[in-house]
C-alpha cells in the first residue's frame, strides 16, 4: 500500500501551490498523516468536480469510518481551496471554483452526518426505562386499625400499579427514554420534560406520588426527631399547628390531590396539588417532597367514607418522620434542571438554590 502522502504529493503537483514551497497549507491532510494508520489511504483528484466525485464514489473511500472519511472530504476541501485562491488562469480558476462548490458541499453534508451520529450516540446512551412499583416494607394489615387492608389492597395492587403499567406503556407508545441513575431520577426527568403529554402527567405523577406515600408511612410510628421536630416548629411555630395547616390543606383540597410537606430552599412549606400533580411538574421544580399524603378518595373510603379529616388523622399515626427527615439529605433535581432541555441526567443537589443556602440550612440543623 502507498501511503496517501506520496500519493497526494504526485496528485497535487500541479495545482497544490504548496508543493515544493516546503510547507503544506497550515492543518492540511496533517491528520491523515500522523494520527491515522499509514496504509490506510485513499488517493485522490480533485481538478475537476467530477474528480472529486469519482475519489468519492470509490469502494476504499467508502469502506472507511465516517470520521476517516471526513477528514479525507476536509483535506480535499482545503486543497481545493487552496489551489482556486492562488490559480491565475481564468479558465483554471472557473474549473476549480466548481470543483470548490462540489467540496463545499461534500462538507456540510458529512458534517450534518456527523451531528446525525453525535445524536444517535446520545440517544443510545439513554435507557428504556420500565418503572416498577418499589417494595412495600409492610403488610397490607400492619397499619391497621388507621389504614385498613382492604384499601392498601386496591390501592397499592390495583391504584398504583395501573399507573405504573399505563405510565410503562405510554413511554413505549413514545418511545422516550431517558440517560438517568435509577427510577427516581428518571421519573422526575420524565414529569419536568414530558408533563403537557397528559397520560404522563397522570400516570408519571400517579406513579412517583404513590413511590413517596407508601415509602412515608410505617406500623412503627415514632415521633419526629429532636432536629427535625425543631425544623417543623421553626417553620410553623409548633408540631401541632404543623399538623393542623397539613390537616387543614388536606380538607381544602377539592377533589381528587395530594398535600406535601415540601422543602422549598430553606424553609419548609405545606402545598396542595390536584389530580396527580406535584411540584416536579411543568419545566420548574418547585421544591423536593418531604411528606406525602394521598388525599384521593381511594386513600380512605372504604375505611373512612366520607370522612376526609378522620383518614387525616390517622394518616398521622402512621406517617414516617425517618423518611421524612431523610429525604432533607436525598439528592433531587435542581430548580434549574428540572426540564433540562437536553433531556441528560440532571446533576443532583439537596434542593437549595445556592451554596450558601446550603450551609445555613445545613448548619441549623446539623444536616
Ligand atoms: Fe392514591
Amino acid at each position: 500500500m502507498i501511503k496517501l502522502s506520496s500519493i497526494l504529493n504526485k496528485i497535487l503537483s500541479e495545482n497544490d501551490p504548496k508543493v515544493g514551497t516546503g510547507k503544506k497549507p497550515k492543518g492540511s491532510g496533517r491528520r491523515l498523516y500522523t494520527d491515522e494508520d499509514p496504509t490506510d489511504t485513499v488517493s485522490i483528484k480533485f481538478k475537476t468536480a467530477q474528480d472529486i466525485k469519482d475519489t468519492l464514489s470509490k469502494t476504499s473511500f467508502k469502506s472507511k469510518s465516517h470520521a476517516r472519511q471526513s477528514q479525507i472530504i476536509n483535506l480535499i476541501h482545503q486543497r481545493v481551496r487552496a489551489a482556486y485562491e492562488r490559480a491565475k488562469d481564468s479558465d483554471v480558476k472557473r474549473r476549480l471554483k466548481t470543483a470548490l462548490d462540489y467540496a463545499e458541499q461534500r462538507k456540510e453534508t458529512s458534517k450534518e452526518k456527523t451531528e446525525r451520529l453525535k445524536k444517535q450516540k446520545l440517544n443510545e446512551q439513554k435507557q428504556d426505562i420500565k418503572f416498577k412499583v418499589p417494595k412495600l416494607n409492610y403488610s397490607y394489615t400492619s397499619l391497621q386499625p388507621y389504614i385498613d387492608k382492604e384499601t392498601m389492597e386496591e390501592h397499592f395492587d390495583k391504584h398504583f400499579k395501573g399507573y405504573t403499567d399505563k405510565l410503562n406503556a405510554e413511554l413505549d407508545e413514545k418511545s422516550i427514554r431517558v440517560n438517568a441513575e435509577d427510577q427516581i431520577q428518571a421519573i422526575q426527568i420524565i414529569l419536568g420534560k414530558y408533563s403537557k403529554n397528559n397520560i404522563i402527567r397522570n400516570n408519571g405523577g400517579g406513579f412517583y406520588n404513590h413511590v413517596l406515600y407508601f415509602e412515608n408511612m410505617t406500623p412503627d410510628y415514632k415521633a419526629p426527631s429532636t432536629k427535625f421536630k425543631k425544623m417543623l416548629e421553626e417553620n410553623f411555630n409548633s408540631f401541632s399547628e404543623f399538623k393542623e395547616q397539613f390537616k387543614e390543606a388536606g380538607l381544602k383540597q377539592f377533589g381528587s390531590g395530594w398535600v406535601f410537606l415540601i422543602q422549598k430552599g430553606n424553609k419548609l412549606v405545606i402545598e396542595s396539588y390536584a389530580n396527580q400533580d406535584n411540584p416536579y411538574l411543568d419545566k420548574a421544580f418547585k421544591g423536593k417532597i418531604i411528606i406525602a399524603m394521598d388525599v384521593w378518595e381511594h386513600a380512605y373510603y372504604l375505611k373512612h367514607k366520607s370522612q376526609r379529616g378522620n383518614y387525616i388523622n390517622d394518616f398521622f399515626r402512621v406517617v414516617d418522620y425517618k423518611v421524612a427527615e431523610d429525604r432533607l439529605k436525598e439528592k433531587s433535581i435542581t430548580e434549574n434542571v428540572a426540564p433540562n432541555h437536553t433531556g441528560r441526567a440532571a446533576p443532583f443537589n439537596s434542593g437549595y438554590k445556592t451554596v450558601k443556602e446550603r450551609t445555613e440550612f445545613g448548619n441549623k440543623f446539623g444536616l
